[in-house]
């Protein structure tokens, strides 16, 4: 977005390349994520392999409830395009324009934040640098540099960890569904999930500190047949899993998402836990914000929008925190609390039996419309 405003930045990463194509995320984009994707041109392998989907299936006591949510929500569809595809895409395209894009910095550190010229001290290919900016995005993750350099006592910060992680497992085999499915069940939650037509994508709930061991593929496939069953024998289709690996479970905000020229962005700023996909869907919606107000400051010299950024974008935080939190107690099975299990039997009954209900739940799942409207603008003008 900075790009095709005409705006210099440079990007500094801590991985190498490869490490960034292939790192494992979420695969789900909210509508106005693929809406802000294709308006700013970087959609274009998106069109061709992504899935656009209109409902999903909610199991649970051996029923099967489609959620017919574009119906519910005026047309919006979930995209299932992997965030793996969407980093390679951005990186792609920055190449591209011949803009920096640094791989295997290190030891980076910020300096004079609170004035007008602030500065990153890193090291890249075995030499100290310096970077003087007008300003800093830290786009650098929950373990980045950028939230600690904020003095602690200018940041309150919230946080919930969860009694449950999950297990992702990736396999070669034809999705056994067109739509996703997320199962309830005594056992834990369970989601069906695709990347693409001959490769899927599924969760288990686990413990927090699963031995990933003790999950042969034999039981990983008994177990999500279980947690997924219906009562007219639906059955899962099976093939060689490829991967498996553990998420944690976590909500995490700080605030303000702002320190003089330093803004936080993404994961540096919070954490919702997977369900519903949330976690890259925010971080496009926080710098889609703070470019609107980057540009705005270069064309007219008005640091209004920058100035809110922290506010308008910790609404959205908040209400993508609330949201991923009640999916998650709605779908997961807390061991602990013996009455969880019969409320949540009862939210789901009124889920699927309440059409106001579900309206308000598919509002939150397919997203907010975003705030900044800088990508309309750019869509028209040309690359530079
Ligand atoms: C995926 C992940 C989610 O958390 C979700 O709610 C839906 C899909 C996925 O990785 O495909």
């Amino acid at each position: 977005m900075l790009h095709l405003a005409g705006i210099e930045s440079v990007i500094l990463e801590q991985r190498s390349r490869e490490y960034c194509e292939h790192r494992l995320r979420a695969g789900m984009l909210e509508h106005y994520t693929a809406e802000l994707l294709s308006d700013v041109g970087l959609d274009e392998r998106l069109k061709r392999q992504a899935f656009a989907h209109e409902g999903f299936e909610l199991r649970f006591g051996g029923e099967r409830h489609r959620i017919p949510m574009a119906d519910l929500t005026g047309g919006c569809k979930a995209v299932m395009y992997a965030q793996t595809e969407i980093v390679k895409d951005a990186i792609a395209a920055r190449v591209d324009t011949g803009d920096p894009l640094l791989f295997e910095v290190s030891d980076v550190r910020l300096d004079g934040v609170l004035t007008d010229r602030p500065a990153i001290r890193y090291r890249h290919d075995g030499r100290d640098h310096v970077l003087q900016c007008d300003l800093i995005a830290g786009c650098d993750g929950f373990h980045g540099v950028s939230r600690p350099s904020i003095p602690a006592d200018v940041l309150t910060t919230y946080s919930r960890d969860y009694p449950f992680a999950w297990l992702g497992i990736l396999a070669d085999v034809e999705p056994s569904t067109f739509e996703l499915l997320y199962g309830a069940h005594e056992n834990g939650f369970a989601l069906h999930s695709m990347r693409s037509s001959k490769v899927s994508r599924f969760y288990l709930q686990v413990r927090p500190d699963e031995n990933l061991a003790e999950w042969s593929d034999n039981r990983v496939w008994e177990e999500l047949q279980t947690r997924l069953v219906t009562d007219d024998a639906w059955t899962l289709a099976q093939g060689p899993i490829t991967k498996k690996d553990v998420t944690p479970m976590r909500s995490f905000v700080t605030e303000p998402m702002q320190y003089g020229n330093l803004f936080l962005a993404g994961d540096a700023a919070h954490i919702v836990p997977p369900t519903a996909a949330k976690g890259l869907n925010l971080a496009v919606a926080d710098v889609c914000l703070l470019a609107d107000g980057l540009v705005t400051w270069y064309e007219t010299g008005r640091r209004e929008l920058l100035n809110a950024y922290s506010d308008v974008a910790l609404k959205r935080v908040w209400r993508a925190q609330q949201f991923s939190r009640a999916m998650t107690s709605l779908l997961h099975h807390d061991p602990q609390d013996n009455m969880d299990a019969r409320l949540q039997r009862a939210q789901l009954h009124e889920l699927v039996t309440s059409e106001a209900a579900m309206t308000a739940f598919c509002q939150n799942y397919v997203g907010l419309p975003f705030a900044g409207r800088v990508h309309h603008s750019v869509r028209a003008s040309p690359v530079r």
